[in-house]
C-alpha cells in the first residue's frame, strides 16, 4: 500500500464517520415550504385530475365491469365524487350538472387480443328538462348492460345523490335503463381513494411544512411555561396556517398530560383550557389542506421543569418503545389487497405480543381528511368495523397511521399516560409503503430557561 493510497483510506475513514456522527446526532430541521401562486397551483391540480379521468376511471370501469357512470347534482348539492373531479376553478355545480363516464373498449385488429379501454365524458349542463332527453341520447347511443348511481347507505363516499336527485333521475332513465342500475360503491371509494403520483412531491412538502409548524409551536418562541395556554397554541396555528395561504380542515387540538392528572380517561381534558407549565407533555393534533390535499398530524412535546435540560428517561421511552414501536406495526401490516379489519386484527395481535396496550384508529387520508378505502379500527371499535373496514388496501393510496400507546411512566409514580402519534403514509404503485415525510422520534422541547421570562397578557 503506497503513502497516497494509505493516506487515502486514512482521510475516507474519517470522512465516514464524521458523516455517520453528524447523521446520528441530528436530523435535519423540518422547513416552511412557500406553495406556489394560485395560477401555478390550479394548473398542477388540473393535471391531476385529467390523470384521474384519462387513467384511474377506465381503469375502475373495468375493474368492476360498469359500461356507464352517471354523477348527476344541482348546484350546492354536488355528489361526493364531485369534489375529486371538478377543475380548479369551478367551485360549484352549476343548474343541473350531469358528469356521464362512459366505457370505451377498442379491439384492435392487429395483436388480436389487444384491447384497450378509455372513457368518453359526456358532460350536461342546463336548467331546462331538454338536460333529461339529452341523457337518454347518451344512454341509448352507448347502449350499456350496467349503470351506476352513486347510492349506498354505508359509505358517505358512494352515496353522493341527492334523495331528489335520484327521483327525478330515475324518471328520466325510464323502465328500460333503470333495469340496468347496479350499486357499485367501490367506484366511488376507489376514485376518490386513488393517488396519482404527481400528487406525492407536493404533499411531501406541505407535510414538511407542518413538521415545521408544530416544532415552532412546541417551542419557546411559542410558549412561555404559566402564561401561555392550550387555546392560544390553537389559534397560534390557526394563524400560521392562514400565513403559509394554507386552510385546515378541523380546529387543531392541543392538550396536557400532567403529572397527577388522572389524563387516562379518553376526551375528559378535551375543550378544557389549560395554562400550559413546566412538566407537561404536550400534545397535538394538526391538518392543513394545500393543492386540496388534507394532512392529518399528532406530535408530543415535553416542557422542561426548572434545572432540567432533558427530557425524562421514561417519557422519551415512551415515545420510542411504545408509541414508535406501534406506528412500525400497523405500518409494516399495511399491505394491498389486506382488509383494515384484517390490518386492525394483526396489528394489534402483534402489540400486545410486545406486551404493549393501546388502540389503533388508522384511515385514508387525500381528498379528504378522513377519507374513501378501509377503516383500520375507529377509537370506540377496536374488534372491527362492518363494511368500511372491508373494504382493501389498493395500491398508489395514502393512509394516516394514527394510534395511542398507554404508557406507565416511571418518574410519574407509573402514571399511565396515552402516547397518541398520527403520521401519513403513501402506498406506492408496487405496494410498498413509506413515510410521507418522516415520524416523530424525537420529543419536541420547550427549553424555556435561557429566556428572559416576561408575563404579558394574552389577548
Ligand atoms: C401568501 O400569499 C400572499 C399573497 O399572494 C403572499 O404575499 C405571501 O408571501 C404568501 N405567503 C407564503 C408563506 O407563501
Amino acid at each position: 500500500m503506497s503513502q497516497t493510497t494509505r493516506l487515502r483510506l486514512t482521510s475516507l475513514f474519517f470522512v465516514i464517520i464524521f458523516a455517520t456522527l453528524v447523521l446520528s446526532v441530528q436530523l435535519p430541521v423540518p422547513k416552511y415550504h412557500r406553495l406556489p401562486s394560485l395560477r401555478q397551483q390550479a394548473k398542477i391540480q388540473d393535471a391531476w385530475r385529467q390523470e384521474r379521468i384519462n387513467n384511474v376511471i377506465p381503469a375502475l370501469l373495468n375493474k368492476y365491469n360498469i359500461d356507464l357512470w352517471i354523477v348527476s347534482q344541482r348546484e350546492y348539492a354536488g355528489d361526493t365524487v364531485f369534489w375529486s373531479l371538478k377543475p380548479a376553478t369551478t367551485f360549484a355545480a352549476r343548474r343541473r350538472t350531469l358528469q356521464i363516464f362512459e366505457r370505451v373498449t377498442q379491439k384492435r385488429l392487429w395483436g388480436l387480443l389487444q384491447q384497450s379501454t378509455t372513457v368518453r365524458v359526456h358532460t350536461l349542463v342546463d336548467n331546462t328538462d331538454q338536460i333529461w332527453s339529452d341523457l337518454r341520447s347518451a344512454v341509448d347511443a352507448a347502449n350499456p348492460k350496467t349503470i351506476v348511481l352513486n347510492i349506498d347507505s354505508d359509505i358517505a363516499f358512494a352515496d353522493g345523490l341527492h334523495a331528489g336527485e335520484r327521483e327525478a333521475i330515475e324518471l328520466a332513465l325510464g323502465e328500460h335503463n333503470l333495469a340496468k342500475v347496479t350499486r357499485e360503491p367501490r367506484l366511488a371509494v376507489e376514485l376518490i381513494e386513488t393517488r396519482v403520483k404527481a400528487m406525492i412531491q407536493p404533499y411531501k412538502e406541505v407535510m414538511e411544512t407542518v413538521h415545521a409548524m408544530i416544532t415552532e409551536a412546541f417551542s419557546d418562541d411559542v410558549i412561555v411555561p404559566h402564561v401561555t395556554t392550550t387555546e392560544d397554541v390553537v389559534w397560534w396555528f390557526r394563524e400560521r396556517i392562514q400565513a403559509q395561504n394554507m386552510t385546515t380542515w378541523f380546529q387543531p387540538i392541543v392538550d396536557v398530560f400532567r403529572r397527577g392528572d388522572d389524563s387516562t380517561k379518553p376526551n375528559e381534558a378535551e375543550g378544557t383550557v389549560r395554562v400550559i407549565l413546566p412538566g407537561d407533555i404536550l400534545w397535538c393534533d394538526v391538518g392543513v389542506v394545500a393543492y386540496g390535499l388534507a394532512t392529518d398530524t399528532q406530535h408530543l412535546g415535553y416542557v422542561l421543569r426548572d434545572g432540567e435540560d432533558e427530557v425524562p428517561e421514561g417519557i422519551h421511552e415512551g415515545l420510542r418503545s411504545y408509541a414508535n414501536v406501534m406506528q412500525d406495526i400497523v405500518k409494516e401490516e399495511i399491505k394491498v389487497e389486506r382488509t383494515g379489519n384484517e390490518i386492525l386484527a394483526s396489528s394489534l395481535e402483534r402489540i400486545n405480543e410486545k406486551g404493549i396496550t393501546g388502540t389503533v384508529y388508522s384511515h385514508p387520508i387525500g381528498d379528504w381528511g378522513h377519507s374513501a378505502g378501509p377503516l383500520i379500527g375507529m377509537v370506540n371499535l377496536q374488534e372491527s368495523i362492518p363494511g368500511k373496514g372491508d373494504l382493501k388496501v389498493i395500491p398508489n393510496s395514502w393512509f394516516s397511521v394514527e394510534l395511542q400507546a398507554l404508557v406507565p411512566i416511571p418518574e410519574w409514580d407509573g402514571q399511565v399516560v396515552p402516547f397518541r402519534l398520527e403520521e401519513d403514509i403513501y402506498v406506492d404503485e408496487t405496494g410498498a409503503n413509506h413515510w410521507v415525510y418522516r415520524r416523530q422520534e424525537e420529543m419536541h422541547i420547550v427549553d424555556w430557561q435561557s429566556k428572559d421570562v416576561t408575563l404579558v397578557a394574552q389577548e
